[in-house]
């Protein structure tokens, strides 16, 4: 018997007789010859079935299997330079493994709340397994850039006795005799310490935000990858963060065109992040919203209209820094040069995605971070772990994060973060 063979290994195999088994993406005949769209791997395939060349038993599978049934054929290669995988098959046999009826996902519109309601079978069009593809590719991609250049992989803890980026956005649980644990907003202050262990470490992972909004860029449930390097500075962390997303936008236009092409994604777009990204001050980014037409005073964070409205005025993205610190998170470095301004660094992406990476150099001084968790009055008692960073062998080091889910969403090119991501966590959904 032949082994079983995937659609993506098909064009090595022209003139063969292989078997394949998946799903009918689609079917149609007219009078003695039909094709049915075979999917598997990711793939499809047109598998043409006429009927001199196949049994009764094979004919009748033709004209029966509904959308979305399950498969099995024999057949041979043949080059069809006309197709995208430039093969189709020609059957010799079909047979039916579980026939679908009334598959509820049609080639017809639907609306947005019966595609989500309908996620774990939405996944299976051709829109949706192009983000997918492109999502994966960046996943390995981030572990790739981390390990070629000697960061280890740590993982921070999901539940956590403590807020890190703010206590008002936390999802809390009860935790046994200890009171409430938290779902983590951040690896990074588990990362800082395993920092002084290993240098340059990472950690990737699903993070929790409890923010009641239901904007196309925001999430509950999203998985984050942070860099933090031991005896990085703030420029160190500016050209690691430029490089970083030069690297992994590269990877996606090398590894993924098939599905860029998919989702009809005007590459030229992603071929421009090149470094080096415009840099902007904050105070610079507040004169140039001025410029534009917009109200904005200094102290006054950006929205998502700002974001956008500064990335226009460029074709890459742009590296926002010196924020005030009374904007950013207790543990940034204050800028020596006025300490008023937190070395902070936000990278707005082009084309309206907005802030795609956070990151900053860490305070380092113990007697500065206690006065800011003080002032940020935060819980002494469950921070004295992080303390104990600046009180044995304190260094410099900087850091920051990147949402997968928007980073994907750029790539793709898709306005709403719940297509990034297999199964969306939103304010108003969990299910499925
Ligand atoms: O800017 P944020 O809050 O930074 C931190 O959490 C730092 N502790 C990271 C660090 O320095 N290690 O979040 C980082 C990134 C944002 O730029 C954005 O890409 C993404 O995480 N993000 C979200 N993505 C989807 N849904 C949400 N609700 C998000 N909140 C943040
Ligand atoms: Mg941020």
């Amino acid at each position: 018997m032949t082994e079983w063979k995937s659609i993506p290994e098909l064009g090595g195999l022209i003139g063969q007789q292989v078997r394949l088994r998946g799903w009918v993406d689609g079917r149609r005949s007219s009078g003695r010859i039909g094709f049915i769209r075979l999917r598997d791997s990711g793939a499809t395939v047109q598998l043409v079935v006429s009927r001199k060349e196949v049994d009764d038993a094979s004919w009748e599978v033709l004209q029966h299997a509904g959308q979305e049934s399950t498969i099995a054929a024999s057949g041979t290669v043949a080059a069809d330079p006309r197709s995208p995988g430039g093969v189709e098959v020609q059957v010799s046999c079909l047979a039916l493994v579980h026939g679908t009826e009334a598959y509820p996902i049609t080639p017809k519109e639907h609306g947005t709340a019966f595609l989500m309601d309908n996620r774990h079978l939405w996944l299976r069009s051709s829109r949706q397994r192009a983000v997918l593809r492109i999502r994966s590719e960046v996943c390995h991609a981030i572990h790739d850039f981390h390990r070629e250049r000697g960061y280890y992989l740590v993982d921070s803890p999901i539940l956590t006795p403590a807020a890190c980026e703010g206590t008002s956005t936390l999802f809390e649980t009860p935790y046994f005799d200890h009171g409430s644990a938290f779902l983590s907003q951040s690896g990074q202050l588990y990362l800082e310490p395993a920092a002084a262990a290993l240098g340059k470490v990472y950690c990737f992972g699903p993070t929790f935000r409890a923010e009641k909004s239901k904007t196309r860029r925001h999430l509950m449930e999203f998985w984050m990858v942070e860099p933090e390097a031991a005896f990085l500075d703030f420029e160190g962390l500016c050209v690691l963060a430029e490089d970083f997303l030069v690297y992994l936008a590269g990877r996606v236009l090398e590894n993924c065109g098939e599905p860029l092409a998919i989702l009809e994604r005007d590459t030229s777009k992603l071929e421009a992040i090149q470094g080096p990204f415009p840099r902007l001050r904050y105070a610079e980014a507040i004169e140039l919203l001025r410029r534009q037409g917009s109200g904005i005073e200094f102290g006054e964070d950006f929205g998502a209209p700002e974001e956008t409205s500064i990335t226009r005025e460029f074709d890459r993205p742009v590296m926002i820094t010196h924020y005030p610190a009374s904007l950013k998170a207790f543990y940034m470095e204050p800028d020596p040069d006025d300490p008023s301004l937190a070395l902070a660094l936000d990278v707005i992406a082009p084309e309206g995605y907005g802030e795609i990476i956070g990151g900053s150099q860490r305070i380092h001084d113990h007697d500065l971070l206690l006065a800011r968790l003080k002032e940020h009055d935060l819980p002494l008692d469950a921070f004295q772990w992080y303390l104990d960073i600046r009180r044995y062998g304190t260094f410099e080091h900087s850091g920051f994060g990147m949402g997968v889910e928007r980073f994907v969403a750029w790539m793709a090119g898709v306005p709403h973060l719940r297509e990034t991501i297999p199964y969306p966590r939103t304010m108003d959904r969990i299910y499925p």
